[in-house]
């Protein structure tokens, strides 16, 4: 990574996407095509990592979602009403550009996430990830999030959880 201040942003037309390389063609294509796309019609809400405001080294993507109570795993699912389907938040998308893979920005780009999502007034019970394989998965893993079994590879973290996390009330 360079020596310029890491911003995180809300992805914006002078965001320079080309170069962006994750070794997942498919979030690659998502980020340089159809990002800005949801972004407008608020599908989904992309944000990006710059270290000089303008190349994108990693970028993530929110949005709302719901989830069923019996996809909750018993553990996180203490005290909750019977509601079929309870709020919650997607991180849709994670991707780290290979020239700084490794270098922690996976690690902050999930903290900024969980930090918006937990500052969000709407309510949101848990935050469910999404991962590409099993290699994210175990990304995942380690980030504390719990693995739901079946397919897509998907996991969960309680919101009460992730705000003790970042320290938010
Ligand atoms: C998953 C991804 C975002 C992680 O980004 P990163 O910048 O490499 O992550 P960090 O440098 O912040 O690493 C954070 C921690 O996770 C670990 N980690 C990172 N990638 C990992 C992987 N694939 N498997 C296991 N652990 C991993 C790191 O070793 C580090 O742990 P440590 O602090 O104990 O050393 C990145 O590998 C990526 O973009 N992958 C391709 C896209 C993808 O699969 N996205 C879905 C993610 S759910």
């Amino acid at each position: 990574m360079d020596r310029g201040i890491l911003r995180i942003q809300p992805l914006a037309t002078t965001h320079d996407r080309l170069g962006f390389s994750c070794g997942v063609p498919a979030l690659d294509r998502y980020l340089r095509e159809q990002a800005g796309q949801d972004a407008r019609r608020r599908v989904a809400a992309p944000f990006v990592a710059t270290t000089d405001g303008v190349r994108v080294i990693g970028f993530y993507t929110l949005s709302a979602t719901s989830i069923e109570l019996s996809d909750i795993p018993p553990a996180q699912a203490r005290k909750l009403p019977r509601y079929p389907r309870l709020p919650a938040t997607l991180l849709g998308r994670l991707a780290t550009d290979l020239s700084v893979r490794g270098t922690g920005l996976g690690r902050v780009l999930l903290v900024d996430a969980i930090t918006r999502a937990v500052r969000s007034e709407i309510a949101s019970f848990t935050m469910v990830l999404d991962a590409k394989d099993e290699s994210a998965a175990s990304f995942c893993a380690r980030e504390g999030f719990i693995r739901l079994p079946g397919t897509p590879i998907r996991f969960v973290r309680r919101m009460d959880d992730l705000a003790a996390v970042v320290g938010a009330p």
